[in-house]
């Protein structure tokens, strides 16, 4: 070879070298931390599956930017999601932090936020305090207190006056126990009993046990997604359905990921929710639709439209920072975003970063041999009680 075609190799070599790097500095990152394994895996398998979905139908270049999607398992435990999150912001240079499974994993990445500037949406966890964890948190999951105040409203009109609380002993769990005991007070009902029970490892049979003794009304219960159909097996199990004490409770209970699994057991249960698959509107059919035919059948749940509404609201506010990207600029672009999700009408509050959203009423019936969570009545744009106080 020729010295100067050497020397032009050498050169073309390094020009590219350039452009490569300056293709990945021109990438956009989004760290999706999810548990994509352990006991809350349907979650992370959920949002991750959203998210494929909202960058397959959106593509994948974003006023001029590529997006690229790092999606980690944090297997449900704070310590690693904060870990995570870290290596993503320091070593990835992410843009957005997004995901959180659970309250305890976004409460421990909160900081980290904070610090670096960086926003980070909460797809998934639903603890009202959330969002007062960190300025750079934006939230499109939804919070307990939304849906316990609707099935505490709903209750005592239908009869149901004695209720023993059944929750899950942390964040969102005491946040149903709280809104919904109070609210029902408020209706002229009343909470004979609240039981907690853990979050790992729950066994429900000894607390059904004492929910059938006392002889309420009804027992109202959350558990976290994934954890339903434990508790409604239980719940028939010990005859409590025969003991005529009916099941009632925030839409994680009626799971849409596990609800056929549930059996005839399922069937009346009536709780309060923002999503169910059965949601009739044209955009949830679309959604519904394109989301099990990407993923084997599965049925989209209230984590997908989470993680889907996610991924919108950060593709939204890279458009309007015209690419620009930038921490502050992108968490001013997220804060009153207003759009029509599967779930219904949907806006981020700009004081809050929170949720504002369509709570519905549903039970639970079969159609064409499979279980739905059918909504009946619709409570308009609700905020979050938790902050409105
Ligand atoms: C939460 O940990 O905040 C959480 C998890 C699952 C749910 C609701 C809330 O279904």
């Amino acid at each position: 070879m020729h010295k100067r075609t050497i020397v032009q190799a050498a050169v073309l070599g390094a020009l590219l070298c350039a452009s490569g790097l300056g293709l990945a500095q021109d990438a956009f990152k989004i760290g999706l931390i999810l548990p994509m394994t352990g006991p809350f895996a349907s979650t992370g398998k959920q949002i991750e599956a959203a998210a494929r979905l909202y960058m397959a139908q959106n593509g994948s270049t974003v006023a001029g930017k590529k997006v690229e999607l790092i999606v980690k398992d944090d297997t449900g435990t704070p310590d690693v999601t904060k870990r995570i999150a870290q290596e993503l912001v320091v070593n990835d240079k992410v843009s957005v932090l997004a995901g959180f499974g659970l309250t305890p994993l976004a409460l421990a990445t909160a900081p980290i936020a904070t610090q670096s500037k960086t926003p980070l949406v909460v797809m998934a966890a639903a603890t009202s305090s959330i969002t007062q964890a960190s300025p750079y948190i934006v939230r499109t999951s939804f919070t307990l207190p939304q849906a316990a105040v609707a099935i505490a409203d709903w209750a005592p009109k239908n009869g149901i006056k004695k209720v023993v609380t059944l929750v899950t002993d942390y964040g969102p769990g005491l946040d149903a126990e709280k809104f919904f005991k109070e609210r029902l007070q408020f209706n002229g009902g009343q909470v004979s009993e609240s039981l907690r029970v853990p979050l790992r490892n729950p066994d429900f049979a000894p607390f059904l046990q004492k929910v059938r003794d006392a002889k309420p009304d009804a027992v109202f219960a959350f558990v976290p997604s994934g954890a339903g159909a434990a508790l409604m097996k239980q719940f028939a199990e010990r005859g409590l359905d025969k003991a005529g004490i009916k099941l009632i409770g925030t839409g994680d209970v009626t799971d849409d990921d596990i609800l056929n699994s549930m059996g005839d057991a399922a069937v009346g249960v009536v709780t309060s929710h923002h999503y169910s698959t059965a949601h009739n509107s044209a955009v949830n059919k679309k959604f519904v639709e394109a989301f099990t035919k990407a993923n084997n059948n599965l049925r989209p749940n209230f984590m997908a439209v989470g993680g889907y509404d996610g991924m919108r609201v950060i593709y939204e506010a890279l458009k309007k920072t015209k690419g620009a990207g930038g921490g502050d600029a992108l968490l001013a672009a997220m804060k009153g975003q207003i759009f029509e999700s599967p779930r219904g009408p949907m806006f981020i509050d700009a004081q809050t970063r929170d949720v504002v959203h369509n709570i519905y009423i549903r039970k639970v019936e079969k159609q064409d041999g499979q279980l739905y969570n059918l909504e009946f009545d619709t409570i308009k744009d609700v905020k979050d009680p938790g902050k409105v106080r």
